[in-house]
């Protein structure tokens, strides 16, 4: 039996078995006794009466055995021409001051500290801080505006909130500051301290009482130990978009999640202590979560907090310059980074310059890999492509090619096959296991193994309603497709109202109700739509309230200028296009997944329950 199979089949017969043995592989201040029990919620967790300190696994750990002179993260910036590199001793001595910076004021066990900042290596110290107090942190993208800030701060209600004076993009700088107190401001919960990172690039004015300087604070900061936890206890909550305008608090635990992490860097992405490990992504992210921070340093290898772009910092060999530079062995980026590469440099000309001597594998996730973007990067790089699926939710792969364990054939679009620990099937409306190539629902049998979220922050019943409630006895994913007749998935794509603009995971329904409380707008309708670049990028349908005309595109661009002023740039809401209806059932439900079928040319059936069939006709006339 392959290795493969064997870890699959142990991991699905007897999951105890199998994630004791994983959880053997850390460092824990006292080994669970209990592997899987269930809550009070009955949701399965895993370790419940295990310590540790996942801070201590990623710095301290290391330090002790020996690892201390090695690089454990270096920090390259494109944007302002700066490059550090950090051991893992100097790393853990600054994190240990940082957390007692937070404890001096007054941050403890459980408190929470919302962490808005731009890819720069104290955004990395203050997570870790964090764990290192036991603290949870929610880290918001900073491509986001206040409005989004406001409402996790006023979900997670944070004790303090960490920004930097700015971040930087290609060719602006945008202040951090003036949002953070914005954010404050419009939020019902209100942090007892802003702690700024002062970045030269721009000062922030520090005139509330409640703001404090990071550098002088750490000046007399006294360093601060790791608190044991237990596994249980979250480790962060990072909020995504569901389908609802309020995002979801997804809740990580500590012991399930370092674990896991351990578990993937040699199993998926087989890698070895030492080893150069960069996910360029950033760290608002779930991968920048997983990938830029943690695993790499549980695992004892070298990470890369990159600021920049894959293109126009400075050009279209930007990930190959850092690739060669650093060593780095395994490259994991979204297929829309390698897709702008491609743009700009067809040939892949610059990769010429570049040998990358260390480089074995690039892993891409985010969104769908389309098999030409999987062909153009292997020929022009000549390293295997892995596709990997996985969510905010689970934190690590859902599916993939295994390499510690077997390398599978690639099949362009597919994903590859479960990871061990994951009993992945597809299901029909009835919760019916579909067979081989059949699309459905692709569900999650339970236990879902360990990382993956128990709760959602604060609203335990929309876990229970938005993953679990569906199909009894399975984790519903959102997304959709099949497994072919070697078990290989395919993910095709959200069944809901989630869309992925740039590997950026965003909601349609959040940005309707944003574009829908405009006075000037009766009912609207948002949908993504094919983008040869980014993937996707949303597209707004808007109905006019009778009354309201919109001169010279007024009342298009002032919805633009909404969906950007409340929930970001990162959106990418471009086009809003006023027509005088949208194809409805019966009953009134926009029938958005035909809209999107007619946005993108592809063929449709007219639904049988449609209440005027012209609509759809007039509609194709609009979006020609
Ligand atoms: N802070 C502030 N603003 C930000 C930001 C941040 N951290 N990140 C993005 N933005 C802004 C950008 O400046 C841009 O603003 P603009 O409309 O004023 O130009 C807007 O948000 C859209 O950004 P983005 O979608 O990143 O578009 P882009 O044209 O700048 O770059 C790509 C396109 C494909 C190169 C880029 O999205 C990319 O590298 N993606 C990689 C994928 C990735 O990191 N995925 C994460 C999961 S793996
Ligand atoms: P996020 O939570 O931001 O990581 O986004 C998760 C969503 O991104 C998934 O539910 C999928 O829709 C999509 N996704 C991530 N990786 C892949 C992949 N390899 N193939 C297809 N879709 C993916």
């Amino acid at each position: 039996m392959s290795a493969y199979q064997e870890a699959f089949d142990l991991s699905a017969a007897e999951p105890e078995v199998f994630w004791k043995q994983q959880a053997e592989n850390l460092a824990w201040f006292q080994f669970p006794t209990t592997i899987l029990s269930q809550d009070e919620h009955g949701i399965e967790r895993w370790f419940a009466d295990g310590e540790l300190n996942t801070a201590y696994l990623a710095l301290d750990h290391h330090v002790a055995q020996g690892r201390g002179d090695q690089t454990a993260l270096i920090y390259d910036s494109p944007v302002t021409g700066q490059k550090a590199r950090y051991t893992y001793r100097v790393l853990r001595d600054q994190v240990a001051k940082v957390a007692g910076m937070l404890a001096e004021l007054g941050v403890e066990k459980g408190d929470r500290v919302v962490i808005y900042m731009p890819m720069i290596p104290e955004a990395a110290m203050a997570m870790l801080a964090c764990a290192r107090l036991g603290a949870i942190h929610s880290v918001v993208f900073g491509g986001f505006a206040p409005n989004e800030l406001a409402v996790r701060i006023e979900d997670a209600e944070p004790k303090v909130v960490i920004t930097a004076s700015c971040g930087v993009e290609v060719s602006k700088v945008i202040p951090y500051k003036p949002m953070v107190d914005q954010a404050v401001m419009d939020s019902r919960w209100k942090p007892a301290h802003v702690v700024v990172f002062q970045r030269k690039q721009c000062l922030a004015d520090l005139h509330h009482a409640r703001d404090k300087d990071w550098s002088a604070l750490m000046r007399t900061a006294t360093p601060h130990d790791c608190v044991p936890v237990k596994a249980t206890d979250p480790l962060y909550i990072l909020y995504t978009s569901g389908t609802t305008g309020k995002p979801k608090g997804v809740v990580r635990d500590n012991g399930g999640h370092a674990v896991a992490m351990h578990y993937s860097m040699s199993t998926i992405y087989h890698v070895d202590p030492g080893d150069v490990f960069w996910a360029a992504s950033d760290v608002g992210w779930v991968v920048g979560h997983s990938y830029i921070v943690y695993a790499p340093l549980i695992y004892g290898c070298t990470t890369i907090m990159y600021e920049g772009k894959p293109v126009r910092t400075p050009g279209p060999s930007a990930f190959w310059r850092v690739c060669d530079e650093y060593g780095v062995k395994v490259l994991f980026s979204a297929p829309t980074a390698f897709r702008a590469i491609k743009k700009e440099d067809p040939d892949g000309t610059f990769l010429q310059d570049y040998p990358m001597v260390n480089l074995t594998t690039i892993f891409m996730a985010g969104e769908r890999l389309d098999p030409p973007t999987l062909e153009w990067v292997e020929a022009k790089t000549g390293r295997p492509v892995v596709d990997h699926w996985w969510q905010t939710e689970t934190g690590w792969a859902i599916a993939g090619n295994p390499l510690g364990l077997e390398r599978f054939v690639v099949k362009p679009g597919s994903a590859t096959k479960p990871i061990p620990g994951y009993q992945v099937e597809v299901l029909n409306e009835l919760g019916e296991v579909q067979p081989a190539n059949t699309q459905g629902y692709i569900a999650i049998k339970r236990p879902l193994p360990p990382s993956c979220l128990p709760t959602v922050w604060r609203n335990h019943d929309r876990f229970e309603s938005g993953y679990l409630s569906q199909f009894p006895g399975y984790y519903v994913s959102g997304d959709g497709g099949y497994i072919d007749e070697d078990g290989y998935l395919f993910v095709m794509g959200r069944i809901d109202d989630v869309i992925n603009v740039a590997g950026h995971r965003l909601s349609t329904g959040e940005m309707e109700e944003v574009v829908g409380s405009h006075e000037a707008v009766a009912e609207c309708a948002v949908i993504g739509i094919h983008d040869e670049l980014k993937g996707q990028l949303p597209l707004g349908l808007v109905v006019l309230k009778d009354g309201f005309v919109s001169e010279n595109g007024n009342i298009e661009q002032a919805l633009l200028q909404k969906v950007r002023q409340e929930i970001g740039a990162v959106a990418c809401f471009q086009q809003a296009i006023i027509v005088d209806r949208l194809p409805k059932t019966r009953s009134g439900k926009i029938l958005r997944r035909v809209i999107r079928q007619i946005a993108d040319g592809e063929q449709y059936v007219v639904p049988s329950t449609i209440d005027d069939p012209s609509s759809l006709d007039e509609l194709a006339r609009v979006l020609e």
